[in-house]
């Protein structure tokens, strides 16, 4: 199939109550991994690439894939950048075929955040790329910050009741208490304030910083509101642990390909288990873009 864009796919998964997964496409084999994972599920899925991931492996290479993947399979797949904060990034990234598009204007005033995601929604609005939007900050697990001040931090409901109204954006990615990166503990998800989110806010909702997250949270998310759930670490652990586990069984090993391979079947995997939690197993069949 041709990429597709992301807000008929989140429509539908918040009509029938599931969530499309996000997985970071960061390399060729994580590339047919998600693939081979959503085609194995027979699910829509969401392939999103990093400004990391585009500098490291270069735009028209993660086009070119993620398009020949999407082509050789008879699922919905989207091309979604991730984060992206740089105006000429973002124009080029539609240039070269992404479906749809995050501005991650959160760092900014709420007011500025608001005009420059309304300068991109002008651009993306007349040829049907799709536009996610941040509002709170989602940090890194990394980040050395105290509860009270991570708190700080999660979106205001009223704030994106009145970001959404003033810019109409297709979803909107919120910070209730993930992060990005490998959490220490178990993070402990804001669900009152997402509730109160989805009752203002008439757009599907997106997490990010999902990996690491409790299955249970995860299913009351979606019940909550989410659409769209975004996952890289999980999927960096199970790739680079495959390898490590590969080299160290066989340390004189030096066929790429004989640690990659496994590293793809281990990719595949995890995304396969994360599909079914996200309920979009089988969902492929139901979609439809009308
Ligand atoms: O949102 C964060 C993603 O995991 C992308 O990470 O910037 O290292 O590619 P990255
Ligand atoms: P994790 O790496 O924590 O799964 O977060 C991924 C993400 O939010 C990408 O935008
Ligand atoms: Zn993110």
């Amino acid at each position: 199939m041709a990429l597709v864009p992301v807000t008929e796919l989140l429509l539908h998964a918040e009509r029938e109550g599931y969530a499309i997964g996000a997985f970071n496409a960061n390399n060729m084999e994580i590339i047919q991994a998600i693939a081979e994972a959503a085609e194995k599920e027979n699910s829509p899925v969401i392939m999103q690439a990093s400004q990391g991931a585009i500098n490291y492996a270069g735009l028209e290479f993660i086009t070119g894939m993620v398009k020949i993947a999407a082509e050789a399979t008879r699922v919905p797949i989207a091309l979604h950048l991730d984060h992206g904060t740089d105006f000429g990034q973002i124009i080029k990234c539609i240039r070269s075929g992404f479906s749809s598009i995050m501005y991650d204007g959160s760092k900014l005033p709420l007011e500025q955040n608001i005009a420059i995601t309304n300068k991109i929604l002008e651009i993306c609005r007349p040829i049907g790329v799709s536009v996610e939007a941040e509002l709170g900050k989602i940090g890194g697990t990394e980040d050395d910050i105290h509860v009270s001040q991570k708190e700080a931090m999660y979106t205001d409901p009223e704030e994106a009741r009145i970001f959404v109204e003033k810019t109409g954006v297709d979803s909107l990615a919120i910070a209730i208490g993930t992060a990005h990166g490998q959490y220490k503990g178990d993070p402990k998800l804001d669900f009152v304030r997402l509730k109160e989110i989805k009752e203002l806010v008439k757009v599907p909702i997106v997490l990010h910083g999902s990996s690491g997250v409790s299955d249970e949270s995860i299913r009351k998310a979606i019940s909550l509101g989410v659409c769209k759930i975004n996952i890289d670490t999980n999927i960096r652990e199970a790739f680079v642990g495959e390898m490590r586990r590969r080299m160290a069984e066989k340390p004189g090993e030096i066929d790429p390909r004989k640690l990659l391979g496994p590293a793809k079947d281990a990719a595949v995997t995890i995304i396969r288990e994360k599909i079914k939690i996200f309920g979009s197993s089988g969902k492929a069949e139901k979609y439809s873009l009308d």
